[in-house]
């Protein structure tokens, strides 16, 4: 019998990234095609003994159903956790998340009326644009350069479209690994004040600089724009400096929105898995976090440093990028240069073939995709892997 599933559903279809997904099982290659943190670098030892003190100290109320809000001691640690970087937030001015992906869901479902417009940046992370489309959001794409969005252009649009609310990834972003400057930082926090429109400052990638820290984030920013704080929500994650697999992410958000997206998580999982929240309080308390971040730091800046060196030296003025200063991703854009392909799907195929992978970059827009870009992740291969990855990659380019 054919089910006839909800009409939502028609608004979004699978990533064409997880069809190419599939062809990663061949033996042998090797991907820059992945979003997932190096599962290496995993700090095993520290949250071997979180775990273990979650059991010997708090197993009654870790094992248990708890607050959907998120675990005390934990709601506590990310507020500490925030601090360091200069966001000024009380623990009952955040909710724990299933992941950072669930304050996103959230946000869509307690803002997203079907038909309402939402800006976002072209390109952006891709599971936003489906989970805001599976709302019904009309999404709006705000050119970005390698310094984020185009604050101008951002104004244009906000006049133009009355959006509903704003989706950026100030820094580091996925996947355009851009990084939005201060005047910009500034310039849109006063653009949220002025126009009174909702800006999403999703930041899971913010602690992976490899110099020089990013500037502060949207949110530790708003001290500094009258009114701007009122119209912020802030997603925040673990999974990138800790473990994806632990699913912890949080967000801070004004109060009125906080408690309807509690409401709303309330029908949806209860809470983030109590044991998980534990761990990641007992772990944060340890302090092992500083140094683990910095030793992730330093292996993806190799990586980074690495893989733009190599692509320089083996694909030339074929390919258009920017040095990433930190996060995960190199963005880049296929020139023609020698009358070679422009198409990035056409690559991605002809490189799969000979052993290497990465993200065409057209899904990655809300509209207007640019055939012509892609996504490379540096890490997870080592530095051996992405010499011959890049190398593999030339070939493919012919
Ligand atoms: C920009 C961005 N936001 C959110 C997420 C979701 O992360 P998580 O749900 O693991 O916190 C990711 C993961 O890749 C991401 O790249």
């Amino acid at each position: 019998m054919p089910i006839e599933f909800a009409d939502r559903l028609r608004n979004v279809e699978t990533s064409a990234i997880r069809e190419l997904f599939k062809l990663l099982g061949k033996p042998g290659i090797i991907s820059f095609a992945g979003g997932f943190p190096d599962s290496a670098l995993f700090d095993v030892e520290g949250l071997s003994q979180a775990s273990q003190q979650v059991l010997t100290t708090q197993a009654g109320a870790a094992l248990q159903y708890g607050a959907t809000e998120g675990y005390g001691p934990l709601r506590e640690q990310l507020a500490h956790f925030m601090a360091d970087k200069g966001i000024s937030a009380r623990a009952e001015d955040l909710i724990v998340t299933t992941g950072s992906q669930q304050a996103l869901d959230l946000l869509g479902k307690v803002m997203i009326n079907p038909g309402d417009k939402v800006i976002v940046e072209g390109p952006t992370f891709l599971a936003t644009i489906q989970c805001f489309r599976l709302y019904g959001a009309h999404l709006i794409s705000a050119p970005i350069d390698a310094q984020g969005v185009l604050v101008d252009r951002l104004e244009q649009l906000i006049v133009e479209h009355k959006p509903r609310m704003i989706y950026l990834i100030p820094t580091f972003g996925n996947p355009s690994g851009a990084m939005l400057s201060i005047e910009r930082r500034m310039r849109v926090l006063e653009l949220a004040a002025k126009y009174g429109v909702l800006v999403v400052e999703d930041d899971p990638y913010g602690d992976l600089y490899f110099g020089d820290p990013p500037p502060p984030s949207l949110m530790a920013l708003s001290a500094q724009v009258s009114g701007s704080r009122d119209c912020l929500a802030y997603c925040g994650s673990l999974s990138k400096v800790l473990s994806p697999g632990l699913r912890v992410g949080w967000m801070v958000a004004p109060a009125q929105l906080l408690a309807r997206a509690t409401m709303c998580k309330q029908f949806s999982d209860a809470h983030t898995s109590t044991f998980s929240q534990a761990t990641a309080a007992f772990y944060l308390e340890s302090g092992r976090m500083p140094l683990s971040v910095a030793q992730v730091r330093r292996i993806y800046a190799e990586r980074a440093a690495a893989m733009g060196q190599a692509l320089r030296e083996q694909l030339g003025r074929a390919l258009r990028f920017s040095q990433p200063q930190g996060g995960m991703f190199f963005w880049a854009q296929l020139t023609g240069e020698g009358g070679r392909t422009q198409q990035a799907t056409e690559l991605a195929q002809k490189a799969i073939e000979q052993g290497v992978a990465f993200v065409p970059g057209a899904p990655f827009y809300a509209s207007d995709p640019d055939p012509s870009t892609l996504r490379l992740s540096f890490a997870t291969a080592d530095l051996a892997r992405i010499q011959e990855g890049v190398r593999r990659l030339k070939v493919a380019l012919g």
